[in-house]
């Protein structure tokens, strides 16, 4: 077993925060271990919940269509969420759900040691770039972070509501997919 295996094996029994109490599943993520491209979502919905994985609903389904875009598929890149459990009604992720919860993805991180991070919306943003990150303003935009190049494009729900943000992140998409190209 790989110690991302393990880690996947303890977070499945994780009751670190109160979403263990309502969850059907733990949606841990899914990829190689080895993936230079990793992407981190908000946290699992409902069929994220009862499927155990994360982005299969129709923000996934646009998901897998923006990578198809740039010749990727899921199979290449890691994906992730900031909280494993979903928070009831789809509610936004509590602070301390997320404090709880970071461990996870940063040991995930460690691991995995992706080259790239894409940010799926405002909330993974806050993290992994900046506290006061404006997704309006800033998405498409390259950070520098540990070593690592962040980016973040609007979240795949956010482009089902309002689909005049989809050519900007086409242009976005086009940035990852060169940037993966010289790597
Ligand atoms: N939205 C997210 O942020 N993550 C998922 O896994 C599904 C929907
Ligand atoms: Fe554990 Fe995270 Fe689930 Fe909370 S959301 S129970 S911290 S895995």
């Amino acid at each position: 077993m790989t110690e991302l295996e393990k880690l996947r094996e303890e977070c499945l029994n994780c009751t670190r925060c109160p979403l263990w109490e309502t969850r059907t599943n733990v949606v841990f993520g899914v990829g190689p271990g080895d993936a230079k491209v990793m992407f981190i979502g908000e946290g699992p919905g409902e069929h994220e919940d009862l499927q155990g994985e994360p982005f299969v609903g129709r923000g996934g389904k646009l998901l897998d269509d923006m990578l198809e875009l740039i010749d990727l598929d899921r199979s290449k890149v890691y994906i992730a969420n900031m909280v494993k459990c979903r928070p009831p009604k789809n509610r936004d992720p509590l602070p301390e759900e997320q404090m709880a919860c970071s461990g996870w993805l940063s040991r995930q991180l460690e691991l995995i040691n992706p080259r790239i991070i894409v940010c799926l919306g405002r909330i993974a943003a806050m993290r992994f770039i900046k506290p006061d990150f404006k997704i309006t303003r800033e998405h498409g935009q390259w950070f520098e972070k540990d070593g690592r190049r962040v980016m973040a494009l609007y979240h795949p729900a956010a482009l089902l509501r309002d689909p005049n943000k989809r050519p900007e992140t086409f242009d976005d998409l086009k940035r990852i997919q060169a940037a993966i190209a010289a790597l």
